[in-house]
């Protein structure tokens, strides 16, 4: 099957641009001795899971438990990270059940997550790795006397084994607080033997933080607006796009495609200083400013040549995490041919 025949709005994936961004983001981490552990809750999808493992990943991480045991349900089960706290009985519950697959650990920054781990690890006679959170403006612990305090609590609880600490995001800027960390959690006599940062925009700079053990990203096998803005990725390398149908012009400077924010989600952008919902490949100077939930309005005014009714377009995506939620399927496409169909698997596991 060619491109030509999907129907629209589809989420397609070309392939080169995956295969490269897989290859030199693990190049670079393999060079700075950083183990690599994508964050899945981008494409959420089994198949490149099993990609980036086979590049050498150490393992994946997941922002939710559900989509954790799809993917172990789906072979990648050796070493999952949840940075997150996992608290409440039916959470608990299936928490355990996942520790006896696979080598589990779990992000907690607080005695309340830690007793309900424990509490919950011994019930099930399991072992649940923790790493401590430490915070960076969303979750975490402030400080490093809370780090060590959290440690020790971990360190002395039964069923749990302290694996260290995350950090995120982790730009250059997070080192010293990481170190003050890491010194008191030495002085503590705590082990750390994770220290783990995250996320795509500063995965170049993880070198920066030699206390890094492993390094989250999520976002870079696909990129998006962002990483065109910032430089991270070519538009070649951003590979992940909506395939979208012009279906009206209501004016000569407007064109309005079948694609709006039920198939691109409603996440916005800056690119250039401007805010947008996409990029569209073909016509770089149009603006996708704005949508309804199935209408994509594109501002068309700085353009010399414009779309015919009718005409297809690639669009880049504003944010690929929240889109490929809004997918039941990815089209794999190698020179517009489509070589795979995968499953957006882990869809909808926000539990
Ligand atoms: C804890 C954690 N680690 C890693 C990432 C990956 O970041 P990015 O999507 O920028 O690659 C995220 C993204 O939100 C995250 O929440």
């Amino acid at each position: 099957m060619r491109i030509e025949e999907l129907d629209t709005p589809a989420l397609i994936v070309d392939l080169e641009g995956l295969e490269d961004n897989l290859d030199r983001y693990q190049r670079y981490f393999d060079q700075h001795g950083i183990g690599l552990r994508p964050h899945i809750k981008t494409h959420k999808c089994v198949a490149i899971a099993h990609m980036q493992m086979r590049r050498g990943a150490i393992g994946i991480t997941c922002q939710k438990l559900g989509e954790a045991e799809i993917m172990a349900a789906g072979g990648i089960d050796g070493d999952i990270l949840i940075p997150f706290n996992i608290i409440g009985r039916q959470k608990l519950e299936r928490l355990t059940a996942l520790a006896r697959r696979t080598r589990l650990t779990v992000a907690a920054d607080s005695r309340y997550t830690i007793d309900g781990l424990s509490t919950a690890a011994v019930a099930r006679d399991v072992e649940v790795g923790v790493v401590i959170e430490l915070d960076q403006g969303r979750t975490g612990v402030p400080d490093a006397e809370t780090a060590v305090e959290l440690g020790k609590a971990v360190d002395s609880a039964p069923g749990l084994a302290l694996r260290g600490v995350m950090i995120m995001p982790a730009p250059p800027t997070a080192r010293p607080f990481l170190r003050e960390v890491l010194d008191a959690f030495d002085r503590a006599g705590l082990p750390h033997p994770t220290v783990s940062g995250g996320s795509t925009p500063s995965a170049f700079t993880a070198h920066e933080i030699p206390e890094l053990t492993e390094f989250r990203a999520g976002e870079y096998p696909v990129g998006g607006v962002k990483h065109l803005d910032i430089g991270t990725h070519t538009v070649a390398q951003c590979a992940g796009r909506v395939l979208a149908t012009v279906v009206s012009r209501p004016n000569s400077d407007r064109a309005v495609v079948d694609a709006g924010s039920k198939s691109l989600s409603a996440a916005t952008a800056s690119l250039n200083g401007q805010t947008v919902m996409g990029y569209v490949v073909e016509y770089p100077q149009a603006i996708l400013g704005g949508a309804s939930e199935e209408h994509g309005q594109i501002d068309l005014s700085n353009c010399d040549r414009k779309p015919e009714i009718g005409e297809r377009v690639q669009i880049i995506l504003a944010h690929p995490c929240p889109c490929f939620n809004e997918h039941d399927e990815i089209y794999a496409l190698r020179n517009g041919q489509v070589e795979a169909i995968w499953s957006v698997d882990a869809r909808g596991a926000i539990r």
